[in-house]
């Protein structure tokens, strides 16, 4: 599969790690003999790309707990290309694990991508991620560093199993968890789901943000072509890793940086893709950070112009009924992308030095239950982006997961100012609320709280009795990609910062047109300026990361990357004294 494509562009002189190894002063000395401190001499390195493994595993990343041998795989490709690969543990990022959310985290992963490029001796980058934020971290820093990049995706898990029955990742823990709650399984049930749910090593397998992510990645031409689709035990997997890193030597050569990849139509491809599979709505904060760090000016209003076009072709939960392993048996990726290739720009280049389009020719899809075709689609549309006085900058919404009833709604407001107060809550089983209620939580988005995932908050314990299991929900939090119902997320600007959200009270009328992308607070504007001149903001975090993050992040409308961030200008290159 390794192509030249592209012809050689560099000489081992115009190496970047040239300059740490090749010349001839104390420095490099220095260098040199700390290099055979290590067990490697010049065969090992000398005039070859020197190639950066940027491995997010770690002891407490289940999804990635098979990159500790995948590395070896990544490594042999590199040796056989004639590079020297050089491993670099970076922040791993568990999903479930790290508290309160991961995505207060992503930039940080982004900014530690970037810097250990920077500073150390590196040609070029193998990038191995998968789960949540990984993707998007790792591809932000890659992108504003510039040297030549390929994604490695560490592939979706096996299905789960019950009794026979398939369990998908987050989707049915919520499930089972909403009939527990309503006396429907067993305590011994649940103990039973809870070892079955999650199988082998890899990413979650429903349409979360994991698989979201590294699908986009490919589409936007990051990824060897069908790679993201390999489940993480399949023999593929290793094998597409060694064949990673044979490909990135030759992009080191070749000079294919990704500048050369990044466009608005890799863009617009890879928004075209997310819509296809029914993504996660994550996607829609990690793509617009993406574009931006590549100087592309990527808004919300293109998720809706181009949703309006591309209806969701992947059968997979929780907008469909299949898992990542199906979607894997049923042609994968190229098949998706096949299906739509009338729609997509099929010029532009991807890492492997060829273009999108040669890369999908000829992929067939085996079952068409799996992957529809455009005149047979899953669900209409995957995504809508919906405004009004409630959302001034805009709030994301998929519709293809929420009760149809829900689309155009009104119903009074149950606010909550805090997670804590809500759960409280709708744990009472004396709580004032009906199906028509909509349940508001603020303080949960960017400055507030990091944005965490808290966005399909959970039903009342006296409706989900009643055999209630959707409800309209409104936050300025994200959701799960896993999750589904009708929650209505990441309204701009947050509650944190006095948007509108801020001034919601329990009884306030809210209305939402999803056909009229509109989802307003039916109060009369001098009683919302009276509520609005008696609001006070929260003080910052006093210290520490917390402090820089909450003091530099963007809203949710913008991709949530830090000010200081943004920008194409490349940094200089550390002086070598
Ligand atoms: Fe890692 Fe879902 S928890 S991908
Ligand atoms: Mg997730």
């Amino acid at each position: 599969m390794t192509t030249n494509a592209r012809p050689r562009r560099k000489t081992p002189e115009q190496l970047r790690s040239h300059r740490w190894f090749g010349v001839h002063d104390l420095r490099a000395f220095g260098h040199r003999s700390r290099i055979r401190q290590m067990g490697y001499g010049p065969e090992d390195y000398a005039g070859k790309p020197v190639i950066a493994i940027l491995n997010t595993w770690s002891d407490i990343n289940q999804c990635h707990a098979h990159f500790k041998e995948r590395v070896q795989d990544v490594k042999r490709g590199i040796f056989q290309a004639g590079g020297f690969p050089l491993e670099l543990p970076a922040l791993s990022l568990s999903e479930p694990f790290v508290k309160p959310t991961t995505m207060l985290y992503r930039n940080l992963l982004a900014m530690e991508a970037e810097e250990l490029l920077r500073s150390h001796p590196i040609d070029g980058v193998v990038l191995m991620g998968g789960c949540d934020k990984t993707t998007p971290g790792l591809l932000m820093g890659a992108i504003s560093m510039n040297l030549p990049a390929i994604f490695v995706p560490a592939g979706p898990m096996l299905r789960g199993n019950w009794r026979g029955q398939v369990l998908g990742s987050g989707s049915d823990s919520w499930k089972y968890w909403a009939e527990l709650q309503a006396g429907n399984i067993t305590i011994q049930d649940w103990n039973d789901i809870e070892s079955g749910i999650a199988r082998s090593a890899g990413m979650c397998m429903t349409m979360g943000t994991a698989a979201t992510m590294t699908a986009v990645a490919e589409a936007m031409g990051f990824s060897l072509p069908g790679a993201s689709s390999i489940p993480a035990p399949d023999s593929s997997h290793p094998r597409m890793c060694a064949e990673s890193g044979r490909r990135i030597v030759e992009m080191v050569w070749e000079d294919l940086k990704p500048s050369d990849i990044m466009s608005p139509a890799a863009v617009d491809n890879a928004i075209r893709c997310h819509l296809a599979m029914g993504g996660s709505t994550n996607a829609m904060i990690h793509v617009v950070a993406i574009a931006r760090r590549a100087g592309i000016p990527l808004t919300l209003d293109r998720f809706d112009e181009l949703a309006r076009q591309i209806p969701v072709l992947a059968n997979v939960r929780p907008s469909g009924r299949y898992l990542m392993e199906d979607f894997y048996y049923a042609g994968g990726i190229r098949a998706l992308l096949a299906r739509l290739q009338d729609v997509l720009d099929l010029d532009c280049l991807t890492v492997n030095g060829r273009t999108l389009g040669e890369n999908i020719a000829g992929a067939e899809v085996w079952n068409p239950e799996v992957i529809h075709g455009l005149g047979d689609p899953v669900a209409k549309e995957a995504t809508a982006i919906l405004y009004g006085n409630l959302a001034p900058n805009g709030a994301v919404m998929k519709p293809s997961a929420a009760d149809p009833r829900f689309l155009k709604h009104r119903g009074p407001a149950l606010a909550f100012e805090s997670y804590d107060a809500m759960a409280a809550a709708i744990a009472d089983e004396s709580l004032d609320v009906t199906p028509d209620h909509v349940l508001v939580l603020k303080n949960a988005g960017p400055v507030a709280a990091g944005m965490p995932e808290w966005g399909m908050l959970p039903l009342p314990k006296k409706l989900l009795k009643q055999g209630v299991r959707d409800m309209l929900r409104l936050s300025d939090a994200r959701m799960s990609g896993t999750s589904y119902g009708a929650c209505i997320l990441h309204v701009s600007p947050e509650a944190a910062i006095g948007g509108p959200l801020a001034f919601v009270r329990t009884g306030d009328v809210i209305a939402v047109d999803v056909a009229a992308r509109q989802v307003n607070l039916l109060v009369p504007e001098d009683e919302l300026a009276r509520r609005r001149a008696a609001w006070q903001p929260k003080p910052l975090p006093p210290r520490g990361y917390g402090r820089m993050y909450a003091a530099h992040i963007q809203q949710a409308h913008e991709g949530c990357d830090f000010d200081f961030l943004l920008g194409t200008q490349p940094l200089p290159e550390p002086e070598i004294h």
